[in-house]
């Protein structure tokens, strides 16, 4: 039996760099994590695939765009002909787009692009690989959100980006749901913030880097049986909603 077969199937989305690209190689170096390193780009996808399998990590490149339904489907085809179950769902794919000194229908854009993937593309992520959790003994899943988006922490973080923090508040409703959904089957379904990171999200101007981004999405994504369901925390503990 190949180890993929009785190790644990993970589907991380945006994970060619990045934050993603970091979960991917913390999971996949321990034991019994098979890890399908999502990326909207065949190409990016298996560069950067490649990049971990030549340091002898258990991963394999998946595409899958979180915007696109058929991508959505074909990926779901590809892991039920090849798995027939799915252990650990990451929605870690997100973007962050230019908010100054924009109006009118270039700002309606701007909402619509960030919530098409941070939002509307985590939830559509979510129901389409919601037959293949179902399979699975212990699914987990994990939202990446963003202190950015608590509603208490307003106040208390000075940067606009009404557009971004907006999609990522929404986004822990939308964990919330699926917490309470799916909390007697035992799931484990919690969103993380992975702090203020250096990547091509912020162009590189986080001071943490995203190795450490990726600590409190791993931990969540490997909660045992006595884990927790529908927090929002950080590395650092729980964060105020
Ligand atoms: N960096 C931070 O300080 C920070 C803080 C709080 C939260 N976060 C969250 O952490 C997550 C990862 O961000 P990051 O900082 O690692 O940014 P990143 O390096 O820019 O990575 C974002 C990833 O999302 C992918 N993506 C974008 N649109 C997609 C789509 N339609 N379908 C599938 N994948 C798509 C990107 O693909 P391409 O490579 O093709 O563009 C890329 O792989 C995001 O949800 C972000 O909001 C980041």
């Amino acid at each position: 039996m190949s180890a993929s077969m009785t190790s644990k199937i993970v589907l991380i989305t945006g994970a060619n760099q990045g934050i993603g690209f970091e979960i991917a190689k913390s999971l996949s170096s321990k034991p019994g994590y098979h890890v399908l390193l999502g990326s909207r780009d065949a190409h990016r996808g298996i560069k950067a695939a490649k990049d971990l399998k030549d340091q002898g990590l258990d991963v394999e490149p998946i595409s899958i765009d979180v915007t696109s339904d058929d991508s959505l489907a074909s990926a779901a085809h590809q892991i039920t002909s090849k798995f027939n179950r799915l252990d650990v769902l990451i929605n870690n794919a997100g973007v962050s787009l230019n908010e100054e000194n924009i109006s009118g229908p270039v700002l309606r854009t701007s909402y619509h692009d960030t919530f098409a993937v941070n939002t509307f593309g985590a939830a559509l992520t979510t129901e389409a690989f919601i037959p293949l959790l179902s399979a699975s003994p212990t699914p987990r899943i994990v939202f990446m959100s963003s202190v950015t988006g608590s509603l208490t922490h307003r106040w208390g973080i000075p940067v606009d980006l009404p557009v971004y923090r907006s999609s990522k508040a929404a986004l822990n409703m939308l964990m919330l749901h699926y917490a309470f959904k799916f909390k007697d089957a035992g799931w484990k379904v919690n969103a993380s913030c992975p702090g203020y990171c250096a990547t091509n999200l912020n162009d590189f101007a986080g001071m943490d880097t995203p190795e450490n981004g990726a600590l409190n999405a791993v931990r969540l994504a490997m909660l045992g049986e006595d884990g927790e369901t529908g927090t929002f925390t950080s590395k650092e503990g729980v964060i105020a909603w």
